[in-house]
């Protein structure tokens, strides 16, 4: 589409005057297509401006996320985010990408939204999205892992996330076991791995592995309930780059340790996730099937099991599955 290709010379030359003129001969269609295709564009939100008998120019601050955008920023795209999808809106890209027939698409294939109108958290729970102010995307994975080696994509992709965000934004993220993105005690993303069984052998068929990350949430009025336990990026660096590279960057450190993993380094992943824990030592709140109970957070271990201790000295494993800790 002419749109698509007049969108990615801006993309690719963002802040620099393209003349019309050189549009249309760089993509052999008519002035009045250029002018069309810029229309349209400005509609969809693009921020472009023109100066009369100069051309066009993709703003700077233009925050609209595009697949030429955020391959600019793909310094890594062996499986991830080799086929990209990005949509206006959606209910849930975890939901989208289960409704959609992935047998006809490639390992790594992502769906991308800046607006989820019903996104799904772990356990049931539901994920607020701040429309326009976050980055929600879903990944299709197809390794040949034991069922029981699952938390190891949950733990590769937090480990992936919180790396890259200190990349591109400058801070240190931390990690909660086993799922989530913290800073100062606020969530700033989460992960949602689910996985489909082939029911015969009980292996794993295909994992969809959904990630939700708040850039801000300026202008929001967040519930009581909320605003005492999410953050965002904004709230933690003042020169943000703009989502097009947080993307880019995230589905590059995914791209390389996804690789990590499926070579069976497990152990560098554990490493690099070990050293975000933040809540090791401290006593935490074990939630499970509707009870709770103290416990002192230990260590996680080599299965990617988080150790506790509970307050008669018993030591226990706790699996991900159905469990969550509160701190
Ligand atoms: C959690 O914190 O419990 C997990 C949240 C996961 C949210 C992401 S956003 C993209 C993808 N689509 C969803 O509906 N959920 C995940």
């Amino acid at each position: 589409m002419i749109r698509d290709e007049v969108l990615q010379v801006l993309e690719i030359q963002r802040g620099q005057l393209v003349s019309g003129g050189e549009l249309s001969r760089h993509l052999n269609v008519s002035r009045t297509a250029i002018w069309k295709a810029i229309t349209t564009l400005r509609k969809k939100g693009f921020d472009i401006e023109s100066i009369p008998g100069e051309g066009y120019r993709l703003t700077e601050k233009n925050d609209v996320m595009t697949i030429p955008g955020i391959a600019m920023h793909q310094k890594s795209k062996i499986r991830i985010g080799t086929d990209l999808e990005i949509l206006p809106e959606v209910t849930s890209t975890n939901t989208y990408l289960k409704e959609t027939d992935t047998c006809k698409k490639i390992e790594g294939f992502t769906v991308v939204t800046p607006h989820q109108t019903s996104g799904r958290g772990r356990l049931g729970r539901t994920f607020y999205s701040n429309k326009g102010k976050g980055i929600y995307f879903s990944i299709l994975l197809r390794p040949q892992i034991a069922l029981e080696q699952i938390s190891f994509i949950t733990i590769m992709a937090a480990a992936a996330v919180a790396d890259a965000l200190e990349a591109c934004c400058g801070f240190a993220p931390e990690i909660k076991w086993v799922n989530d993105i913290y800073k100062n005690e606020k969530k700033l993303c989460g992960i949602l791995t689910e996985a489909s069984i082939e029911g015969e052998s009980g292996t794993v068929d295909s994992i969809i592995l959904g990630i939700g990350i708040n850039i801000s949430f300026e202008g929001v009025e967040l519930s009581p309930d909320l605003s005492s336990i999410v953050g965002s990026l904004s709230d933690f660096s003042s020169h943000l780059p703009l989502r097009n590279e947080i993307l880019g960057t995230v589905l590059s450190y995914l791209d390389r340790y996804y690789t990590k993993l499926l070579e069976g380094r497990i152990s560098e992943i554990l490493e690099m996730y070990r050293k975000r824990l933040f809540f090791l030592g401290h006593t935490i709140t074990v939630l499970q099937h509707g009870s709770s109970y103290p416990a002192i957070a230990l260590a996680v271990d080599d299965s990617g099991h988080l150790l506790v201790e509970k307050e008669d000295g018993t030591r226990e494993s706790l699996f991900s599955s159905e469990i969550s800790i509160k701190l």
